[in-house]
């Protein structure tokens, strides 16, 4: 696990609204600059109803950008982006329920990337654990070997993925992408993807797993709303105790940890209004 980190930068902007808004211009900035040096942007998508209004919002600047090529607005190189999935619900990926289904029917049916470049986590195993094993071959093949010392797509010597940029929310039990409170997942050190069962939902869930979110070039949180804001609290400013509050367990090595938070979310945070 990560012994040194940055302090995360906590950006807070007024409403629900704004947090799309600036979500979507650093989510631009982000793959601007992947692919400025590295000829690529490989992201990792949350699930959750936080993160859906980001890829909505992303959906409209593109339709707008074709349709206004003057507009200065930074703008996502579809064609050079790879697609993946930080956590995903156990279920056919055209369930109401899949993470997959959200992304595709709130960006990906609405932008250029080509289909070779999406990669949804796998569901259709019996094991679950098969499933969460393809997805570790899956981002060892396009990360293309990450254990070799100097590899462009990850940090030299780091036998994990390293992701441009990993959106992530947090839930009002401080759970984030699929680690839950009091599950072994949030203390994985050797995995990439996990597949845990989550009692509070009587189900399965696929995972990418702390070491691996902790070698983002880029982790931003996107939280809103009052219900998160005690929770919040207890994430920034309280105890750590990641078993207890998983969003404590996100602490990237050398990456920047951003938190975009609107007010509401953020009226109990103390030296930070
Ligand atoms: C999921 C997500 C989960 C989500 C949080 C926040 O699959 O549900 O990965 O971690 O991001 O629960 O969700 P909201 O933004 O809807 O509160």
């Amino acid at each position: 696990m990560s012994s040194r980190s940055i302090e995360p930068e906590i950006c807070i902007v007024a409403d629900l609204a704004a947090v799309w808004d600036e979500g979507a211009r650093r989510f631009a900035a982000a793959a601007q600059a992947a692919v400025a040096a590295r000829g690529r942007f490989a992201v990792a998508l949350s699930g959750g109803s936080t993160p859906e209004g980001l890829y909505r919002e992303l959906a409209t600047r593109h339709r707008a950008s074709g349709a206004d090529q003057s507009s200065d607005a930074p703008r996502v190189p579809w064609q050079q982006t790879h697609i993946f999935f930080g956590d995903e619900r156990y279920v056919p990926h055209d369930d109401s329920e899949s993470n997959f289904r959200m992304a595709r029917e709130a960006l990906l049916d609405h932008v250029p990337i080509p289909a070779e470049q999406v990669h949804a986590m796998p569901t259709d195993a019996a094991d679950p654990d098969v499933a969460a094993q393809k997805y570790e071959a899956t981002l060892a093949t396009v990360f293309t070997q990450c254990s070799v010392p100097g590899n462009q797509y990850s940090e030299p010597g780091s036998p994990f993925p390293c992701f441009d940029l990993i959106l992530l929310g947090m839930g009002p039990d401080g759970h984030t992408a699929s680690l839950f409170p009091g599950t072994d997942a949030v203390h994985e050190q050797h995995r990439w993807v996990l597949a845990p069962w989550v009692d509070k939902f009587q189900t399965f869930r696929l995972t990418l797993t702390p070491p691996v979110i902790n070698q983002g070039r880029q982790v931003l949180f996107l939280v809103s709303g009052a219900s998160k804001a005690q929770t919040l609290r207890d994430v920034l400013e309280g105890a750590r105790d990641p078993s207890r509050l998983p969003s404590q367990i996100v602490r990237p090595a050398e990456g920047q940890l951003i938190w975009l938070i609107d007010r509401d979310a953020a009226h109990r945070l103390g030296n930070r209004k």
